[in-house]
This record gives C-alpha cells, structure tokens and sequence, in this order.
C-alpha cells in the first residue's frame, strides 16, 4: 500500500511535472514575440516641403546618372523605392507618435536617400548596405546634402538570423558574406524604434521573422512592397 501510494504519489508528481512542463511550454509559445500589422494611412498626397524636395531632385539626378551608366557597375540586387511616398509615410509616422523612440535604421540603404529623409525628418538615422559602391555613394549623398545619418558597410542581418529562412536559403539578402553592421556600432537592433526596408520580392516574410525575432518591444517596422504598397508592422514582446 505504501509503495502503491508511493508510485501513486510519484505518478501525481510526475503528471504535475509533465503538465507544468506543458504549460511552461505553451506558455512560451504563447509567449513568441507577434508582428502586428497596423492600420497606417499615410497621405498619398501630402506636400513635400521645397527643402525636401531639392534633396529628392539630387537624389533623381544620382539615380539617373547611375542608370544611364548601369552596365559599367551593375549592382543587380539594387531597386530603388518610390522615394516621395516613403518620405510621405516617414513624415506621417514620425508626426503619428505611434513609435516609442527616435532611433531608425534602413536595411539595404542603396543610395542612401530614405536614411537621409529620415535624418532630416529628425531621426537618429543609420543606414545599412552591403555593397561597398553604394555605401560611398550614400555617403557622399548625405554629405552633399548635409545631411547628419550615419551609413555603415555591412549586413542587416544579425549573425545566425539566416536559420530563419529555413529551406529558402535563395533570398537575395543571405547573399552577402559581409559581417554584420551592429557590431560596428553602439546601437544593436533591438535599439531602433523603425526600421525600413524594401526586400527583393518573395523575401518579405523572412525580413519581417527577422524583424519579429531581433527588433526590440514595439519597434515598428515600414516596409515598401511597390507601388503605394507601404505597409507598417510592430512586434510586441
Ligand atoms: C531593393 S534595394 C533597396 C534600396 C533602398 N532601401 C531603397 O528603398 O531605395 C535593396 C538593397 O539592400 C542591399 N542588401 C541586400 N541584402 C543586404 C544585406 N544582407 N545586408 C546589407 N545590405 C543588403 C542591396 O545591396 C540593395 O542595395
């Protein structure tokens, strides 16, 4: 009787412990950071103020001038985003007071515009690009513009997010065997209130699980899909 109630209680007590495994379990899942996508309407028809708009002409004549010349340095994962319509979302977000900082960063920076708008939008604005052309290229950008972002040569990927493409490893971003850009820097990726980033299409979902899984609680994340297609997301904790 006494090694029955014995097993009976070690029974108890395993069956207590499988269902607060369980339950630690579930609530860990439960717990998985979220990306919440949000009701953002941004004025497609906003003005741009005359300052904005000379930086948005200098960025048209680079742009031109480097399309006209692209076979000389084809840079085949470079597209540039609709520039007006993000510089109309950034300026609508950043009056929106929907982010908890001031701190932005844009993943794959090309030319270095929408870091430059964002820095005279008022963000402490970084940009990231792999592409050592193009990181002097915004570089000089924003000094001709005098404008105050920071552009850094490396990956926006932090180390080991590639395991989060899973079995799509074709993802034009996991292309780039460069270190990553936070460790250069004292702001990690956890430490930006927005993040920007036009992906190459078809890796939208695997840049958003990299933004749910490393981005701090309630950063947001904008992202340019196409054509007036900007959509903003927030990762909750
Ligand atoms: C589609 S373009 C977008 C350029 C710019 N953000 C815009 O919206 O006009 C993507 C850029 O990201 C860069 N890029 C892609 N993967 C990267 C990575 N893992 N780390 C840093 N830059 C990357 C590419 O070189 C390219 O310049």
């Amino acid at each position: 009787m006494v090694a029955g109630l014995g097993r009976t209680w070690n029974g108890d007590a395993e069956t207590q412990l499988a269902s607060k495994e369980k339950m630690n379990r579930n609530k860990s899942h439960n717990q998985s950071p979220k990306l919440e996508l949000l009701a953002f309407d941004w004025d497609d028809s906003a003005v741009i103020p005359a300052e904005t708009e000379l930086i948005l002409e200098d960025a048209d004549r680079v742009l031109q001038t480097y399309w006209d010349q692209w076979h000389k340095r084809p840079i085949e994962q470079y597209v540039a985003c609709d520039f007006r319509d993000v510089w109309r979302a950034i300026s609508c977000l950043t009056s929106s007071g929907l982010a908890r900082g001031n701190t932005f960063c844009e993943w794959g920076c090309g030319f270095g515009v929408v870091t430059g708008l964002a820095s005279q939008l008022g963000w402490e604005s970084v940009g990231i690009e792999a592409e050592s052309f193009l990181v002097e290229q915004a570089q000089r950008f924003l000094k001709r513009n005098r404008l105050p972002g920071e552009i850094l040569h490396g990956n926006f990927l932090p180390p080991g997010s590639e395991r989060l493409a899973r079995s799509q490893s074709n993802h034009a971003s996991l292309f780039h065997q460069i270190p990553s850009a936070y460790e250069q820097h004292d702001l990690e990726l956890d430490d930006y209130a927005l993040v920007f980033a036009y992906p190459w299409p078809g890796e939208h979902h695997f840049q958003q699980e990299v933004f749910r899984h490393y981005a701090g609680d309630g950063a947001l994340l904008l992202m340019f899909l196409g054509p007036y297609e900007i959509e903003l997301y927030r990762k909750h904790a």
